[in-house]
């Protein structure tokens, strides 16, 4: 995604100002084409030739003494996109409030291309009320944040603020880049194992660990969709992944339907509580009081929820099977979905938890395609193949 593209590196002055040379070295291994400009504080910290000597060309510091005699707005119309590494408290104060009185600040407003940011900073000014504030306005420019990690900072000090790890930050700037044949294609996936509550402290769960809906997610973004990923599990961080939390299926079933009416294609690759205790206890269920009866109801049915609206998406459904796919079959044509993913839980290397899956594609008509066991990246990246095929034959172009 970054061969070719060009990239503007912003560096501020802080402690971490080094680690922007790994990421420059980074972009550019990645194709990229690289220029900098560095604040004056950056300078401090790091050398401008060494930029010069890992992009080719030299930084803008100062914008009145550049070979350019508008450095700002030419940097800012030739990028493909932006990324402020690390971001000074200071500088997320400035970008916050359009003031652009340094060349990292002044290329940011004068840019109408996808902007990452990426703080550093000791724990206390991360998490002063000032810097919150000017990191939720950046937010709602559209700018994508990185968050810092947590780890040792500058003078022995530990804590939340330190620059998230170079490829991160790379992965970031390769996510925010428009293209893709997923462009403009709204896609609603769900993942993980819902977790229906039998008291305050215990519930009714499955191993589903949400891998296969994140790697759906990932390969969708990546190709260039806006994805919602609505998980009952840990979720990805990524530039056009909107990911909502949820924890029941009946919290799932709102979010999806919600969402669906806006999508073009929806995967549910979440595992789905079919039943639910009919009521969860207020307190905390005790030995003492001997074992319970847990009176048990349906949930909601996610799928079926979307297969019977009237202008409903591309549908993908998941189906969980614990041997053969006659079952699976049975499923494609009972909930009226355009593909359905069977996978056997119980084959060796297949199923919850694991970082390679079995599946067999079956279409409405009943006809399988079984696939070999793959890493679930490869086959989320399979999947999207089927899916444009099977949309192309329909008459929609992406
Ligand atoms: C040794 C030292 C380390 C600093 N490290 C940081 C830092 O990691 N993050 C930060 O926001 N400010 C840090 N500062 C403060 C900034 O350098 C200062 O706010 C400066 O004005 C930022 O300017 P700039 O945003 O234009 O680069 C540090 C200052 C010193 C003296």
């Amino acid at each position: 995604m970054l061969a070719g593209r060009r990239v503007v590196l912003g560096i501020t002055g802080g402690v971490a100002a080094y680690k922007a040379a790994y990421l420059a070295r980074r972009l550019v291994e990645r194709g990229a084409v690289v220029r900098t400009v560095m604040t004056d504080a950056a300078t401090e910290f790091i050398g401008p030739h060494t930029f010069a000597a890992i992009t080719g060309t030299r930084p803008v510091v100062d914008l009145f003494d550049a070979d350019d005699v508008s450095p700002h707005t030419t940097l800012g119309r030739w990028a493909d996109a932006i990324v402020v590494a690390p971001a000074t408290a200071a500088t997320l104060a400035r970008l916050a409030n359009g003031l652009s009185d340094d060349s990292v600040s002044a290329t940011v407003l004068a840019t109408a291309a996808p902007v990452v940011i990426a703080p550093a900073m000791h724990t206390e000014m991360w998490m002063h009320p000032a810097t919150v504030s000017n990191v939720e306005r950046l937010e709602s420019f559209g700018y994508h944040i990185v968050s810092p990690e947590a780890g040792a900072l500058a003078g022995g000090d530990t804590g939340l603020g330190r620059l998230a790890d170079p490829d991160r930050i790379a992965d970031a700037v390769a996510g925010v880049l428009p293209g893709g044949p997923l462009t403009g294609v709204e896609v609603l996936i769900t993942a993980g194992g819902t977790r229906e509550p039998i008291d305050r402290v215990r519930f009714l769960g499955n191993h589903s660990s949400g891998k296969m809906g994140n790697a759906i997610a990932a390969a969708a973004a990546r190709r260039g969709a806006h994805v919602t990923l609505v998980t009952a599990g840990p979720g990805i961080e990524h530039p056009r992944v909107t990911v909502v939390p949820v924890d029941t299926a009946a919290e799932m079933a709102e979010a999806t339907w919600e969402m669906a009416e806006k999508a073009d294609v929806a995967v549910m690759a979440a595992a789905v509580a079919d039943f639910r205790p009919a009521k969860a206890l207020d307190g905390k269920l005790r030995r003492s009081d001997g074992p319970p009866m847990i009176e048990l109801e349906p949930t909601p049915d996610v799928l079926r929820g979307i297969s019977e609206m009237t202008d409903r998406p591309f549908l993908v459904g998941f189906a969980a099977e614990t041997g053969g796919i006659d079952e699976a079959v049975a499923k494609a044509q009972r909930k009226d979905v355009d593909l359905l993913v069977a996978n056997d839980v119980t084959a060796p290397g297949s199923g919850f938890g694991t970082e390679t899956n079995q599946v067999t594609i079956v279409l409405p008509d009943g006809s399988t395609d079984p696939w070999s066991l793959l890493p679930k990246s490869e086959v989320a990246e399979r999947l999207w193949d089927r899916i444009a095929e099977l949309r192309k034959s329909e008459g929609t172009s992406t």
